[in-house]
């Protein structure tokens, strides 16, 4: 798993780097990825009952049980060496950007500071109507959390068919543009828009690396590809840019 020269010079000239990822980097934290076989979360479940609004109006009691079990997994987790290498990386890289389609929180709970969150955060929850935000709410299945507007208070996740916000993409498109050098870390890219950041980066000229045991529809326009673990492959790539700044 080493890393090219051409990778490591970029990393070493601190050039401008953003970081797209998905719910691989959170795999070996214990928490299941979407897609990919017998265990993902879309091989058990139905996402149009369980994240989407026509399914919340439908049944709110089932979605806000599953986000309820959802948030005690994440709870129970940790972040994993490739959460914590990418914390590493925003401190001593000064053009460092995180995006990520996660919502488990898990690169906060790693150090990172600034983090770009495309499909929302588990931990916060909003009103269906009104969008106002609930910090903390008491969540008891007979009685479903309402908002004084009337509307239903829904977990702050970006559900299918629902726009992301739009301050969070504009700001993810802007730096992806602008990056030298990219990486998709644990992502299928086959949601969009956030399947789109690596090619416009890529288009605009950057060095595209990509981190996944899996082929995905992005690995053809990869300049660089590791076929492994996010958990091990980030602090391996991360060693080599140490040691040559030490040796220098
Ligand atoms: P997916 O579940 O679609 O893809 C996870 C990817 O992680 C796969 O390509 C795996 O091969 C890869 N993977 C598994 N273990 C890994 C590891 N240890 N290291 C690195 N990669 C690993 O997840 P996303 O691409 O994030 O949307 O899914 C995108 C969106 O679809 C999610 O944000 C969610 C979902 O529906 C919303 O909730 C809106």
């Amino acid at each position: 798993m080493q890393p090219s020269s051409e990778l490591l010079k970029l990393l070493r000239e601190r050039v401008a780097t953003v970081v797209l990822t998905g719910a691989g980097i959170s795999a070996e934290s214990g928490i299941a990825t979407f897609r990919g076989g017998t265990g993902s979360l879309w091989d058990k479940f139905r996402p149009e009952e369980l994240a989407s609004a026509d399914g919340f109006l439908a049944n709110p009691k089932l979605v806000w049980e599953w986000y309820q079990w959802r948030r005690r997994l994440i709870n129970e987790a940790g972040p994993n060496p490739g959460h914590l290498t990418l914390a590493e990386m925003e401190k001593e890289l000064p053009n460092f950007t995180l995006i990520t389609q996660n919502v488990d929180n898990l690169h906060q709970r790693a150090g990172s500071k600034e983090v770009i969150e495309l499909h929302g955060n588990i931990h916060r929850n909003k009103c269906q109507r009104c969008a106002a935000p609930f910090p903390d709410i008491d969540f008891e299945p007979e009685h479903l959390p309402q908002c004084p507007c009337g509307g239903s208070i829904r977990p702050d996740v970006v559900w299918f068919g629902e726009m992301l916000p739009e301050a969070a993409l504009n700001l993810a498109t802007q730096r992806s543009a602008k990056a030298r050098l990219f990486f998709s870390i644990g992502t299928s890219a086959v949601v969009y828009p956030a399947a789109d950041l690596p090619l416009i980066a890529k288009r605009c000229g950057a060095y595209l690396v990509e981190i996944n045991p899996e082929e995905t529809m992005l690995t053809p326009f990869a300049d660089e590809v590791f076929s492994a673990p996010s958990g091990s492959a980030l602090p391996e790539i991360w060693r080599h840019v140490r040691s040559g700044i030490h040796a220098s």
